[in-house]
Protein backbone atom coordinates (compact mmCIF):
# COMPACT_ATOMS: atom_id res chain seq x y z
CA UNK A 1 0.00 0.00 0.00
CA UNK A 2 1.37 3.26 -0.78
CA UNK A 3 2.16 5.62 2.24
CA UNK A 4 -0.57 8.68 2.15
CA UNK A 5 1.72 12.05 2.92
CA UNK A 6 0.25 14.84 5.09
CA UNK A 7 -1.57 17.90 4.53
CA UNK A 8 0.81 20.31 4.09
CA UNK A 9 0.30 24.00 6.04
CA UNK A 10 2.88 25.61 4.03
CA UNK A 11 3.91 26.25 0.13
CA UNK A 12 7.10 24.51 -0.94
CA UNK A 13 9.51 25.89 -3.28
CA UNK A 14 8.82 23.81 -5.66
CA UNK A 15 5.23 24.78 -6.17
CA UNK A 16 5.37 28.03 -8.77
CA UNK A 17 2.61 27.30 -11.13
CA UNK A 18 -0.97 25.18 -11.27
CA UNK A 19 0.43 22.02 -12.91
CA UNK A 20 3.00 21.49 -9.68
CA UNK A 21 0.10 20.76 -7.38
CA UNK A 22 -1.05 17.18 -9.46
CA UNK A 23 1.92 15.25 -7.88
CA UNK A 24 1.57 16.72 -4.39
CA UNK A 25 -2.00 16.08 -4.09
CA UNK A 26 -1.48 12.37 -5.89
CA UNK A 27 0.86 11.55 -2.76
CA UNK A 28 -1.70 12.87 -0.39
CA UNK A 29 -4.64 10.77 -1.33
CA UNK A 30 -5.64 7.39 -1.65
CA UNK A 31 -6.10 5.83 -4.85
CA UNK A 32 -10.30 6.12 -4.66
CA UNK A 33 -10.04 9.73 -3.98
CA UNK A 34 -7.34 10.30 -6.26
CA UNK A 35 -8.90 8.37 -9.08
CA UNK A 36 -12.14 10.42 -8.96
CA UNK A 37 -10.38 13.91 -9.41
CA UNK A 38 -8.03 12.78 -11.84
CA UNK A 39 -9.37 10.81 -14.21
CA UNK A 40 -11.76 11.37 -17.20
CA UNK A 41 -13.88 9.37 -19.35
CA UNK A 42 -13.12 6.76 -22.09
CA UNK A 43 -9.48 6.72 -23.62
CA UNK A 44 -9.29 10.77 -21.87
CA UNK A 45 -9.06 11.76 -25.16
CA UNK A 46 -11.13 14.81 -24.87
CA UNK A 47 -9.55 15.53 -21.35
CA UNK A 48 -6.13 16.27 -23.07
CA UNK A 49 -7.34 18.15 -26.26
CA UNK A 50 -8.64 20.75 -23.84
CA UNK A 51 -5.63 21.77 -22.91
CA UNK A 52 -3.28 20.83 -25.90
CA UNK A 53 -5.78 23.03 -27.91
CA UNK A 54 -4.81 26.01 -25.51
CA UNK A 55 -1.50 25.24 -26.39
CA UNK A 56 -1.54 25.48 -30.13
CA UNK A 57 -2.96 29.25 -30.17
CA UNK A 58 -0.31 32.04 -29.97
CA UNK A 59 -0.26 35.29 -28.47
CA UNK A 60 0.96 38.63 -30.00
CA UNK A 61 3.23 40.64 -28.64
CA UNK A 62 2.51 44.77 -27.62
CA UNK A 63 4.29 46.20 -24.79
CA UNK A 64 4.35 50.25 -25.35
CA UNK A 65 0.60 50.61 -24.65
CA UNK A 66 -0.12 52.69 -21.88
CA UNK A 67 -1.45 49.97 -19.48
CA UNK A 68 -1.40 52.16 -15.67
CA UNK A 69 -4.11 51.90 -13.70
CA UNK A 70 -5.28 49.22 -15.37
CA UNK A 71 -7.48 45.89 -13.59
CA UNK A 72 -9.50 42.37 -14.20
CA UNK A 73 -12.64 43.56 -13.23
CA UNK A 74 -15.79 42.75 -14.90
CA UNK A 75 -19.46 42.78 -14.14
CA UNK A 76 -21.94 39.82 -14.48
CA UNK A 77 -25.56 40.42 -14.49
CA UNK A 78 -25.09 43.50 -12.29
CA UNK A 79 -22.53 41.82 -10.09
CA UNK A 80 -19.02 42.79 -9.66
CA UNK A 81 -15.99 40.43 -9.74
CA UNK A 82 -12.82 41.67 -9.02
CA UNK A 83 -11.17 38.95 -11.83
CA UNK A 84 -12.59 36.71 -14.40
CA UNK A 85 -11.07 33.62 -12.47
CA UNK A 86 -13.97 31.22 -11.32
CA UNK A 87 -14.09 27.90 -8.94
CA UNK A 88 -15.52 25.56 -11.28
CA UNK A 89 -18.59 23.43 -9.52
CA UNK A 90 -16.57 20.42 -8.04
CA UNK A 91 -18.57 17.53 -6.10
CA UNK A 92 -17.71 15.80 -2.77
CA UNK A 93 -14.51 17.97 -2.18
CA UNK A 94 -14.10 16.28 1.10
CA UNK A 95 -13.54 13.43 -0.28
CA UNK A 96 -9.61 15.37 -0.75
CA UNK A 97 -9.52 17.14 1.94
CA UNK A 98 -11.87 17.47 5.81
CA UNK A 99 -12.51 20.83 5.21
CA UNK A 100 -13.84 20.26 1.85
CA UNK A 101 -15.67 23.50 0.47
CA UNK A 102 -15.48 25.09 3.48
CA UNK A 103 -11.77 25.58 2.74
CA UNK A 104 -12.13 26.15 -0.92
CA UNK A 105 -15.17 29.10 -0.21
CA UNK A 106 -12.70 30.25 2.63
CA UNK A 107 -9.52 30.75 -0.28
CA UNK A 108 -12.71 32.40 -2.84
CA UNK A 109 -13.10 34.47 0.03
CA UNK A 110 -9.18 35.77 0.09
CA UNK A 111 -9.01 35.89 -3.59
CA UNK A 112 -11.99 37.70 -3.95
CA UNK A 113 -13.04 34.83 -6.90
CA UNK A 114 -16.55 33.70 -7.34
CA UNK A 115 -17.51 30.01 -6.64
CA UNK A 116 -19.72 27.67 -7.99
CA UNK A 117 -21.35 25.32 -5.62
CA UNK A 118 -21.57 22.08 -6.88
CA UNK A 119 -25.30 20.46 -6.21
CA UNK A 120 -23.16 17.01 -5.29
CA UNK A 121 -20.98 19.19 -2.30
CA UNK A 122 -20.31 17.40 0.47
CA UNK A 123 -21.03 20.87 2.76
CA UNK A 124 -24.57 22.58 3.07
CA UNK A 125 -25.15 25.86 1.33
CA UNK A 126 -25.61 27.50 4.07
CA UNK A 127 -22.41 26.18 5.62
CA UNK A 128 -20.57 27.45 2.36
CA UNK A 129 -22.28 30.90 2.31
CA UNK A 130 -21.24 32.05 6.01
CA UNK A 131 -17.76 31.18 4.60
CA UNK A 132 -17.62 33.87 2.14
CA UNK A 133 -18.39 37.57 1.68
CA UNK A 134 -17.23 36.99 -2.03
CA UNK A 135 -19.98 36.08 -4.64
CA UNK A 136 -21.23 32.26 -4.84
CA UNK A 137 -23.41 30.74 -7.45
CA UNK A 138 -24.89 27.33 -6.64
CA UNK A 139 -24.90 24.97 -9.64
CA UNK A 140 -28.04 22.79 -9.81
CA UNK A 141 -28.13 19.36 -10.99
CA UNK A 142 -31.78 19.15 -11.65
CA UNK A 143 -34.02 16.25 -9.51
CA UNK A 144 -36.73 14.46 -10.49
CA UNK A 145 -39.06 15.84 -8.10
CA UNK A 146 -39.56 19.41 -9.70
CA UNK A 147 -40.68 20.42 -6.18
CA UNK A 148 -36.48 19.51 -5.02
CA UNK A 149 -35.90 21.80 -7.74
CA UNK A 150 -37.73 24.40 -6.32
CA UNK A 151 -36.81 24.11 -2.67
CA UNK A 152 -33.11 23.85 -3.71
CA UNK A 153 -33.62 27.16 -5.84
CA UNK A 154 -35.39 29.22 -3.28
CA UNK A 155 -32.49 28.33 -0.69
CA UNK A 156 -29.88 29.62 -2.67
CA UNK A 157 -31.84 32.72 -3.46
CA UNK A 158 -32.54 33.23 0.25
CA UNK A 159 -28.70 32.64 1.18
CA UNK A 160 -27.76 35.21 -1.50
CA UNK A 161 -26.44 33.21 -4.30
CA UNK A 162 -26.14 35.39 -7.39
CA UNK A 163 -26.70 33.02 -10.05
CA UNK A 164 -27.83 29.23 -10.83
CA UNK A 165 -25.94 26.92 -12.83
CA UNK A 166 -28.02 24.45 -14.41
CA UNK A 167 -25.43 21.41 -16.18
CA UNK A 168 -26.74 20.09 -18.43
CA UNK A 169 -24.19 18.09 -20.09
CA UNK A 170 -24.20 15.16 -17.96
CA UNK A 171 -27.50 13.57 -17.34
CA UNK A 172 -25.69 10.19 -17.19
CA UNK A 173 -22.44 9.40 -15.96
CA UNK A 174 -19.70 9.42 -18.46
CA UNK A 175 -17.88 6.05 -18.97
CA UNK A 176 -14.57 6.54 -16.81
CA UNK A 177 -12.37 3.30 -17.15
CA UNK A 178 -10.01 4.71 -14.54
CA UNK A 179 -12.77 4.57 -12.17
CA UNK A 180 -13.95 1.50 -13.08
CA UNK A 181 -10.75 -0.53 -12.38
CA UNK A 182 -9.86 0.92 -9.08
CA UNK A 183 -13.30 0.19 -8.37
CA UNK A 184 -14.31 3.62 -7.16
CA UNK A 185 -16.66 3.79 -4.41
CA UNK A 186 -18.28 7.51 -2.83
CA UNK A 187 -16.89 6.34 1.24
CA UNK A 188 -20.54 6.43 3.41
CA UNK A 189 -19.52 9.53 5.31
CA UNK A 190 -19.39 11.43 2.53
CA UNK A 191 -22.70 13.04 0.70
CA UNK A 192 -24.62 15.09 -1.56
CA UNK A 193 -25.99 16.72 2.06
CA UNK A 194 -28.12 19.09 0.36
CA UNK A 195 -30.14 16.33 -1.49
CA UNK A 196 -30.96 14.57 1.95
CA UNK A 197 -34.26 13.04 1.46
CA UNK A 198 -35.02 13.73 -1.87
CA UNK A 199 -36.76 11.55 -4.62
CA UNK A 200 -33.97 8.85 -6.35
CA UNK A 201 -34.82 7.35 -9.42
CA UNK A 202 -35.89 4.07 -9.09
CA UNK A 203 -34.60 2.06 -11.63
CA UNK A 204 -37.27 -1.17 -11.92
CA UNK A 205 -37.24 -1.93 -15.34
CA UNK A 206 -38.49 -5.48 -16.98
CA UNK A 207 -35.39 -7.50 -18.70
CA UNK A 208 -36.51 -6.46 -22.03
CA UNK A 209 -36.04 -2.50 -21.33
CA UNK A 210 -32.90 -0.55 -21.43
CA UNK A 211 -31.57 0.91 -18.04
CA UNK A 212 -30.38 3.88 -20.01
CA UNK A 213 -33.07 4.75 -22.25
CA UNK A 214 -35.82 4.18 -20.16
CA UNK A 215 -34.08 4.06 -17.19
CA UNK A 216 -32.38 7.74 -16.37
CA UNK A 217 -32.73 9.10 -19.78
CA UNK A 218 -36.64 8.94 -19.08
CA UNK A 219 -36.12 10.98 -16.17
CA UNK A 220 -33.60 13.71 -17.89
CA UNK A 221 -34.36 17.06 -18.02
CA UNK A 222 -35.71 18.67 -21.18
CA UNK A 223 -35.99 22.10 -22.55
CA UNK A 224 -39.15 22.64 -21.16
CA UNK A 225 -38.10 21.95 -17.85
CA UNK A 226 -35.05 24.39 -17.88
CA UNK A 227 -38.00 26.85 -19.66
CA UNK A 228 -39.58 26.20 -16.17
CA UNK A 229 -36.88 26.71 -13.34
CA UNK A 230 -36.39 29.81 -15.99
CA UNK A 231 -39.62 30.83 -15.21
CA UNK A 232 -40.13 30.02 -11.21
CA UNK A 233 -36.30 32.02 -10.20
CA UNK A 234 -35.36 35.49 -9.92
CA UNK A 235 -31.58 34.34 -10.10
CA UNK A 236 -29.42 34.64 -13.72
CA UNK A 237 -30.30 31.39 -15.15
CA UNK A 238 -26.82 30.15 -16.73
CA UNK A 239 -26.93 26.36 -18.80
CA UNK A 240 -23.38 25.31 -18.18
CA UNK A 241 -22.11 22.06 -20.69
CA UNK A 242 -22.81 23.94 -23.84
CA UNK A 243 -20.93 23.05 -26.97
CA UNK A 244 -23.28 23.28 -29.51
CA UNK A 245 -23.92 25.97 -31.13
CA UNK A 246 -28.06 24.99 -31.90
CA UNK A 247 -27.99 25.16 -27.82
CA UNK A 248 -26.80 28.24 -27.23
CA UNK A 249 -28.85 29.46 -29.93
CA UNK A 250 -32.17 28.16 -28.10
CA UNK A 251 -30.81 28.74 -24.35
CA UNK A 252 -30.98 32.75 -26.17
CA UNK A 253 -34.98 31.69 -26.89
CA UNK A 254 -35.52 30.65 -23.82
CA UNK A 255 -34.12 33.95 -22.21
CA UNK A 256 -31.39 31.93 -20.32
CA UNK A 257 -29.18 34.54 -18.70
CA UNK A 258 -25.34 32.92 -19.38
CA UNK A 259 -24.15 30.03 -21.04
CA UNK A 260 -20.82 28.37 -19.70
CA UNK A 261 -18.63 26.64 -22.73
CA UNK A 262 -18.05 23.42 -21.40
CA UNK A 263 -17.22 19.33 -21.53
CA UNK A 264 -17.45 18.60 -18.38
CA UNK A 265 -13.70 18.88 -18.29
CA UNK A 266 -13.48 15.68 -20.44
CA UNK A 267 -15.51 13.69 -17.94
CA UNK A 268 -18.79 13.34 -19.62
CA UNK A 269 -18.56 11.96 -23.77
CA UNK A 270 -15.06 11.27 -24.38
CA UNK A 271 -13.78 12.89 -27.98
CA UNK A 272 -16.33 16.00 -26.75
CA UNK A 273 -14.86 18.89 -29.05
CA UNK A 274 -12.47 21.26 -26.38
CA UNK A 275 -13.80 24.05 -25.27
CA UNK A 276 -11.66 26.44 -26.80
CA UNK A 277 -12.02 25.52 -30.31
CA UNK A 278 -15.62 25.35 -29.86
CA UNK A 279 -15.73 28.78 -28.19
CA UNK A 280 -15.78 30.98 -31.41
CA UNK A 281 -19.12 29.46 -32.49
CA UNK A 282 -20.85 29.88 -29.68
CA UNK A 283 -19.85 33.48 -29.09
CA UNK A 284 -20.69 33.69 -32.49
CA UNK A 285 -24.57 31.95 -32.27
CA UNK A 286 -25.22 34.39 -29.10
CA UNK A 287 -23.87 37.81 -30.79
CA UNK A 288 -23.03 39.43 -27.62
CA UNK A 289 -26.62 38.72 -26.15
CA UNK A 290 -25.57 37.10 -23.23
CA UNK A 291 -22.19 36.12 -21.13
CA UNK A 292 -20.31 33.56 -22.55
CA UNK A 293 -18.04 31.64 -20.00
CA UNK A 294 -15.83 28.48 -20.37
CA UNK A 295 -13.89 25.63 -18.70
CA UNK A 296 -11.53 22.50 -19.26
CA UNK A 297 -7.87 22.79 -19.30
CA UNK A 298 -7.40 25.95 -17.91
CA UNK A 299 -3.81 25.78 -16.58
CA UNK A 300 -1.94 28.88 -17.30
CA UNK A 301 -3.08 32.69 -17.23
CA UNK A 302 -1.92 32.58 -21.14
CA UNK A 303 -4.55 30.48 -21.24
CA UNK A 304 -7.31 32.56 -19.62
CA UNK A 305 -6.40 35.69 -22.05
CA UNK A 306 -6.47 33.27 -24.93
CA UNK A 307 -10.43 32.13 -23.40
CA UNK A 308 -11.34 35.99 -23.13
CA UNK A 309 -9.71 37.14 -26.62
CA UNK A 310 -11.92 34.63 -28.11
CA UNK A 311 -15.00 35.92 -26.34
CA UNK A 312 -15.51 34.68 -23.32
CA UNK A 313 -16.36 36.73 -19.92
CA UNK A 314 -14.82 34.32 -17.38
CA UNK A 315 -13.34 30.82 -16.82
CA UNK A 316 -13.92 28.57 -13.85
CA UNK A 317 -10.94 25.95 -13.05
CA UNK A 318 -11.62 22.47 -11.64
CA UNK A 319 -8.99 19.97 -11.52
CA UNK A 320 -6.30 22.08 -10.43
CA UNK A 321 -8.33 23.64 -7.72
CA UNK A 322 -9.00 19.68 -6.23
CA UNK A 323 -4.90 19.35 -6.56
CA UNK A 324 -4.28 21.99 -4.51
CA UNK A 325 -7.34 21.52 -2.03
CA UNK A 326 -6.01 17.99 -1.10
CA UNK A 327 -2.20 19.38 -0.93
CA UNK A 328 -2.98 22.05 1.75
CA UNK A 329 -6.71 23.14 2.14
CA UNK A 330 -7.66 26.69 2.30
CA UNK A 331 -4.24 27.67 1.44
CA UNK A 332 -3.40 25.53 -1.37
CA UNK A 333 -6.48 26.95 -3.06
CA UNK A 334 -5.63 30.15 -2.67
CA UNK A 335 -2.29 29.72 -3.74
CA UNK A 336 -3.76 28.65 -6.93
CA UNK A 337 -6.15 31.16 -7.48
CA UNK A 338 -3.37 33.84 -7.11
CA UNK A 339 -0.76 32.28 -9.14
CA UNK A 340 -3.56 31.85 -12.31
CA UNK A 341 -4.14 35.84 -11.37
CA UNK A 342 -0.65 36.94 -11.37
CA UNK A 343 -0.09 35.31 -15.12
CA UNK A 344 -3.09 36.81 -16.14
CA UNK A 345 -2.28 40.15 -15.39
CA UNK A 346 1.27 39.56 -16.78
CA UNK A 347 -0.27 38.14 -19.94
CA UNK A 348 -2.38 41.76 -20.14
CA UNK A 349 0.56 43.40 -19.79
CA UNK A 350 2.66 41.69 -22.12
CA UNK A 351 0.00 41.72 -24.80
CA UNK A 352 -0.74 45.59 -24.49
CA UNK A 353 -4.34 45.14 -22.64
CA UNK A 354 -5.08 47.29 -19.67
CA UNK A 355 -8.65 46.03 -19.10
CA UNK A 356 -10.51 42.70 -19.87
CA UNK A 357 -12.29 44.69 -23.08
CA UNK A 358 -8.63 45.31 -24.31
CA UNK A 359 -8.57 41.46 -24.63
CA UNK A 360 -10.01 40.72 -28.27
CA UNK A 361 -8.62 38.70 -31.49
CA UNK A 362 -5.61 40.60 -31.94
CA UNK A 363 -3.51 39.98 -29.56
CA UNK A 364 -3.85 36.70 -31.29
CA UNK A 365 -2.25 34.53 -34.15
C1 LIG B 1 -16.45 18.12 -11.94
N1 LIG B 1 -17.32 18.90 -12.69
C2 LIG B 1 -18.58 19.15 -12.23
N2 LIG B 1 -19.41 19.96 -12.91
C3 LIG B 1 -20.64 20.26 -12.45
O1 LIG B 1 -21.38 21.00 -13.09
N3 LIG B 1 -21.06 19.73 -11.26
C4 LIG B 1 -20.29 18.89 -10.52
O2 LIG B 1 -20.70 18.45 -9.45
C5 LIG B 1 -19.02 18.55 -11.03
N4 LIG B 1 -18.22 17.69 -10.34
C6 LIG B 1 -16.92 17.49 -10.77
C7 LIG B 1 -16.07 16.69 -10.02
C8 LIG B 1 -14.75 16.55 -10.39
C9 LIG B 1 -13.83 15.72 -9.55
C10 LIG B 1 -14.26 17.23 -11.53
C11 LIG B 1 -12.82 17.14 -11.94
C12 LIG B 1 -15.09 17.99 -12.30
C13 LIG B 1 -16.83 19.59 -13.92
C14 LIG B 1 -16.21 20.94 -13.58
O3 LIG B 1 -17.17 21.84 -13.12
C15 LIG B 1 -15.52 21.57 -14.80
O4 LIG B 1 -16.43 21.62 -15.88
C16 LIG B 1 -14.25 20.86 -15.23
O5 LIG B 1 -13.54 20.34 -14.13
C17 LIG B 1 -13.36 21.83 -16.00
O6 LIG B 1 -12.23 21.22 -16.48
P1 LIG B 1 -10.79 21.24 -15.72
O7 LIG B 1 -10.57 22.65 -15.22
O8 LIG B 1 -10.88 20.23 -14.64
O9 LIG B 1 -9.86 20.86 -16.81
C1 LIG C 1 -18.60 14.52 -11.89
C2 LIG C 1 -20.01 14.88 -11.63
C3 LIG C 1 -20.46 14.80 -10.25
O1 LIG C 1 -18.03 15.01 -12.87
O2 LIG C 1 -20.35 16.07 -12.24
O3 LIG C 1 -18.03 13.68 -11.12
Amino acid sequence: MNIIEPKLDYIPNEIVCVDDYESFAKSRLDENAWVYISSASADEITYRANKQAFDRIHLLSRTLEDIKGGNTKLNLFGQEYAHPIFLAPVAYQKLVHGDGEIASAQAANAMEACMLLSGFSSTSLEEVSSHSNSPLWFQLYMQIDMNDNLFLIKKAENLGYKALVITIDAPIAGIRNKEQKAGFYLPSHIEAVNLRGMKQLNLDLKSTQSSIFDGVMAHSPTWADIKFIKENTKLPVILKGITHPSYAKKALELGIDGIIVSNHGGRTLDTLVPTIDILPKIVEAVDGKIPVLLDGGIRRGTDIIKALAFGASAVLIGRPIMFALATSGALGVAHILKILRDELEISMALTGCKTLKNITKEILF
